[in-house]
């Protein structure tokens, strides 16, 4: 095999193999996310070798510049409410590169929240991003907890113009604590954020985590765990 070929194969493979935690500040004004490629970000996905030298940036495929329409910079729908009827009582409808593939390389995105009465968007962390979450219709809860060894809890109620930050990678949640449903609008600093739900990630993960070793962890007779692992 030819020794260019080999480098170029090597310095592929460290390209397309490299993570980071927070998006890079973008190298050109825009890298519209061609439609076929892989916007999976966080993970390592195996993509034909050549293809990522030639046009990966950020993690996807950019379209020829010169080819860019509005349409790639732009979504429809948030005006409409989520469905909240569901076991926690909140929707989150999310707008990142997935939905706008002119989001690609800018490190931020956009999420509208529903929440019922009494609905929760349960703890769960962004690991990729910084929030900042504003309430257009009703009263919310809201806290996050810092991390070990302090682990305090900042809560505070957000009424109607309201704003609240959520500092990137910390555990959030907010509840519906109105007499009505209550509606948010958040950024954040991804163009793809990542959402670790608490619950879902530590009881129903596929496949589970073994109910000893959450049995020790939570400090609890593993007929619980096996009770919370059966909810999910
Ligand atoms: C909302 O979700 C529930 C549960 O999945 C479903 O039964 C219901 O039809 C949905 N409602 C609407 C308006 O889509």
């Amino acid at each position: 095999m030819d020794t260019s070929f080999l480098l170029l194969a090597v310095l592929a493979f460290t390209w397309c193999s490299f993570a980071i935690a927070s998006d890079h500040s973008p190298l050109q004004d825009f890298c519209v996310a061609l439609p076929n490629s892989p916007v999976k970000f966080g993970t390592h996905y195996t993509i034909p070798t050549m293809y990522c030298v030639a046009v990966l940036v950020n993690g996807v495929a950019c379209k020829d510049p010169k080819l860019a329409q509005a349409d790639d910079f732009f979504f429809t729908g948030l005006h409409k409410p989520g469905n909240t009827s569901n076991p926690v009582g909140s929707k989150v409808t999310p707008v990142n590169v997935a939905q706008i593939p002119g989001l690609n390389t800018l490190g931020i995105s956009m999420v509208r929240i529903d929440y019922a009465r009494w609905g929760i968007n349960p703890p769960h962390t962004h690991p990729r991003a910084t929030e900042i979450l504003t309430v257009l219709e009703g009263t919310l809860y809201v806290g996050f907890v810092t991390s070990n060894p302090d682990n305090r809890l900042i809560t505070k109620v957000l009424h109607k113009g309201d704003v609240f930050v959520f500092p990137e990678g910390l555990i959030h949640f907010q509840r519906n604590a109105g007499y009505g449903n209550a509606v948010a609008i958040a950024a954040l600093s991804s163009q793809n954020p990542g959402v670790i739900t608490i619950a879902n990630a530590v009881f129903g993960s596929n496949p589970a985590v073994s109910d000893d070793i959450l049995a020790k962890a939570f400090r609890v007779d593993k007929k619980v765990v096996d009770y919370l692992q059966s909810q999910f």
